[in-house]
């Protein structure tokens, strides 16, 4: 085996013990080409569901199936050998039953080589998130804003101002980590909350519209580098601007294309009469 196959992926126990250490640093990533630039950089890759409006463009992530998530899943396996790899449950295939979770959880971790899913919600899935754990398969809690839930919640405003709802995503966040997840996604709810819920747990919390206080944060890629650019919500910052050098890019071949500038003779096989290229 050479030096380069030998390197280790960063093991959930690992990122389970990074509560108050080191910033957990984790991205979305869909695809072997994006897993392969972020994956030096990052200490978890997230297949996240997401994908489902980021490169389908569905309306929510209702949509995405199973085989869309293990698809992906494999690709960004692929593209990686470093991070630890997580794979989002897609909406209706954890939900039912904690057997129907295993089943479905079991088949994206052999099928993508995953080390562990993500899935979402909080007291009424602790008993989920207990029975996976118990039988090898780790699993990433997702409280707070809940994106699968989006017809239950009044859309995709920040969550925790009222005291009841507060209340609730504390309860959250204790039942997920009490049922065993090595890490929680803390999602769109204000700052003094996840504070408080950062400070009360545990579990490392990895936020995302959260706080400065998390013990990791998490973007979606092609949010912090442009590419996605329907919305940008008050969380995401841009470390790049790609999608308006995607369009440069574009209008700068039609242009070259319409005036017979490109292809030019050293982008063809044997150009001209004598030609050995
Ligand atoms: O689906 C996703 O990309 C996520 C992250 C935003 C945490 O769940």
């Amino acid at each position: 085996m050479s030096a380069e196959a030998r390197i280790e992926r960063i093991a959930v126990p690992d990122l389970a013990q990074r509560k108050g250490g080191e910033p957990i640093v984790c991205l979305t990533a869909y695809t072997t080409p994006i897993a392969r630039l972020l994956d030096p950089h990052v200490d978890l890759l997230l297949v996240g569901d997401s994908l489902g409006m980021v490169l389908y463009g569905f309306e929510s992530t209702l949509q995405v199936t199973l085989d869309l998530m293990i698809a992906h899943g494999a690709a960004v396996h692929r593209g990686s050998r470093r991070a630890c790899l997580v794979v989002d449950l897609p909406f209706g295939s954890y939900q039912e039953s904690p057997a129907v979770a295993f089943r479905n959880a079991a088949r994206v971790m052999a099928e993508t080589g995953s080390s562990a899913v993500k899935l979402e919600g909080g007291v009424e899935m602790a008993e989920t998130v207990a029975f996976l754990t118990r039988r090898g398969i780790p699993v990433m809690g997702h409280v707070g804003l809940t994106p699968q839930s989006v017809n239950g919640l009044r859309g995709y405003r920040a969550r925790g101002r009222d005291p009841l709802e507060a209340k609730a995503i504390k309860a959250d966040a204790a039942a997920i980590a009490e049922a065993g997840a090595f890490n929680i996604v803390l999602e769109g709810v204000v700052e003094p909350l996840a504070r408080e819920i950062v400070a009360s747990v545990a579990t490392p919390i990895i936020g995302i519209g959260a706080s400065p206080a998390c013990d990791g944060q998490v973007l979606v890629v092609d949010d912090m580098t442009g590419l996605f650019g329907e919305f940008k919500p008050k969380f995401v910052k841009r470390f790049a601007e790609l999608g308006a050098e995607v369009g440069k890019a574009a209008a700068d071949y039609a242009a070259e294309v319409r005036a017979r500038r490109f292809p030019g003779p050293e982008h063809c096989f044997g150009f001209g009469a004598n030609a050995k290229t």
